[in-house]
């Protein structure tokens, strides 16, 4: 017998879901307090909850299950922490998980004394599984007891009169019940509730274990709200993530009509998780749904849920792993570092945000500050050239890029992994701008020739091979000037092919950079000089680049 099997699909005609399109923001249900915290290595505290929960309030969550009183004291003494001490605003309702048993509904409902508004939550397993091999229970059994839950809430809500309660139904292994059977119990639900006028049952249809692929979740919704009879019902979603599934589930359900998510922030819970709120949240935004959700300060907020949680997402966790930002390949470096310097035009160009290999833009997830180009043996000039620009405002030239990608390339293949931005500064550094023999320049002053004002006298004091020289030569320029005094060092000939000048940083203060290139033998050199002055930053270039021929040559 195999022992695994292909997945029944779910019967259904005329499927519509696949059409649709989320356009606006469902209800979210935070239960990082409840389904998140039963599956902590090490629960949370009470001090750790209160600071969850605040934490939850500051990002937008107005629905928050904050715990099981009935099963852990903590939970209790939480819910009556935030009811005693009124730290429950106005536009934000809680609810609370019961088992359907009297005995614990009853303790439940304690736990909710003294608070003006409180969503209990009940459930039971209907699929065939649990209630047959769990509970030992049949259908009408079950239906029994779903029955006796209800008149222990209400009759326990008749002792509670300051308290307007409502009902939040779940059952348990939805996506593994026979689904006429589900229809059935939730449409009893509703019944036996008898919600006012106006008013709803939460029906709350979880895939307590993920056993289906994301299509077959959806189906079950479209024919779940096609088959339900009553209206007074909102239609709530829960998904694990057993098969990695859960966010696109959860999504596809929410193309089928389901009006409300349940789960948690980076997707702890029970297993393999609840569905991840945050990159649910995220991927709605990202397709331009007003989530009512404030995920802008991200970075903050992993920081605080690691902390509590004691566990931390992983580097590739979308939206929030620390690489989920970064490109290491040269290709995509080079097209990150086209784009996202004109990333206002990008902007404008397209008509919403559109940067290659950057699907959202990090900084609206708190990633400002973030190197999204980082350096090892696989990144390419363009890449390596932004971070140069980043870190010190030179823009190299193209041939410049080219001789530093492959000395950063050869260093990092020596050291075999990633490079710092030390590292990296320190071989551009090394490449173009230090090399100090065999000529030191001591001093470098043109002034203009008395006899031929139009020509610069330049006279150069130096160390050539530790021996103090000094050169003088007429040119109609400094620079020529400087290259002129150096040709009567006993060096080869060299020719000066290029000479390019930028700006470090604006204005007054700003200082000078000048690329130069020159060749020998059909060979060529770069040298690179920065200064105040701008036939310093020249001579500066020129001298790093003959040390490199004369090193190198
Ligand atoms: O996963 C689940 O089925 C649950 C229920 C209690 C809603 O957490
Ligand atoms: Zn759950």
């Amino acid at each position: 017998m195999p022992k695994y099997k292909a997945i029944e699909p779910i019967k259904i005609e005329n499927r519509q879901w696949p059409d649709s399109q989320i356009n606006s923001s469902p209800r979210w249900c935070a239960v990082d307090l409840r389904d998140g915290n039963q599956a902590l290595p090490n629960p949370l505290t009470l001090d750790q909850k209160k600071e969850y929960y605040q934490l939850l309030l500051d990002i937008g969550f107005k629905e928050i299950e904050v715990g099981f009183p009935s099963a852990s004291k903590d939970d209790f003494d939480f819910c009556r922490w935030l009811i005693d001490e009124n730290r429950i605003p106005d536009d934000v309702m809680i609810s609370v998980l019961a088992p359907s048993r009297p005995d614990l509904i009853t303790k439940t409902m304690e736990a909710l004394k003294g608070y003006p508004k409180a969503l209990v939550h009940i459930y039971v397993a209907t699929s065939d599984l649990h209630r047959e091999h769990v509970l030992g229970k049949t259908r009408e059994e079950t239906i029994k007891i779903v029955h006796a839950s209800i008149a222990t809430i209400k009759e326990c809500a008749a002792n509670q009169p300051e308290t307007r309660f409502y009902l939040e139904f779940s059952p348990e292994e939805f996506t593994d019940t026979d689904l006429d059977f589900a229809i059935e119990v939730c449409d009893d639900v509703v019944e036996q509730w008898d919600p006012q006028e106006g008013e709803t049952v939460i029906l709350n249809l979880p895939a307590t274990v993920e056993r289906r692929p994301p299509t077959h979740y959806a189906d079950m919704i479209e024919v779940f709200m096609k088959k339900l009879k009553t209206k007074q019902a909102v239609i709530s979603l829960h998904a694990h993530n057993d098969m990695g599934c859960a966010v696109a589930s959860t999504e596809m359900a929410l193309q089928a009509g389901a009006h409300r998510v349940e789960g948690t922030l980076f997707g702890h819970g029970e297993r393999s998780g609840n569905v991840d709120m945050v990159t649910l949240i995220l991927n709605l935004q990202y397709m331009g749904v007003d989530t009512g959700i404030d995920f802008s300060n991200l970075v903050e907020i992993n920081e605080t849920i690691s902390r509590l949680t004691q566990m931390r997402p992983h580097p590739r966790h979308p939206y929030v792993g620390d690489l989920v930002f970064s490109a290491f390949s040269g290709s995509h470096q080079d097209a990150i570092h086209k784009c996202l310097v004109r990333k206002d035009e990008m902007m404008e160009h397209f008509g919403q945000w559109k940067i290659p290999y950057l699907h959202v833009d990090p900084a609206d997830v708190g990633r400002n500050f973030e190197k999204f180009i980082r350096i090892n043996s696989q990144s390419g000039k363009g890449g390596i050239a932004h971070m140069i620009e980043l870190e010190h405002q030179i823009k190299l030239p193209r041939e410049f890029q080219v001789t530093l990608a492959k000395a950063v390339q050869a260093y990092a293949e020596d050291v075999s992994r990633e490079i710092t931005s030390d590292e990296l500064t320190n071989v551009f550094r090394e490449n173009f701008m230090e090399a100090k023999s065999p000529i030191e320049l001591v001093k470098y002053w043109p002034y203009p020739d008395e006899k031929k004002p139009s020509d610069i006298h330049g006279k150069v004091e130096l160390l050539y091979n530790g021996e103090a020289r000094t050169l003088e030569a007429d040119e109609d320029g400094p620079i020529a000037a400087f290259v002129a005094a150096c040709r009567q060092l006993d060096i080869p000939s060299f020719e000066l092919v290029k000479y390019e000048e930028d700006s470090l940083g604006h204005g007054a203060k700003s200082e000078a950079v000048t690329f130069v290139t020159i060749k020998c033998s059909e060979k060529v050199f770069y040298g690179i000089g920065t200064h105040s002055n701008i036939d310093q930053a020249a001579v500066k270039a020129v001298v790093a680049a003959l040390n490199n021929m004369l090193n190198n040559g």
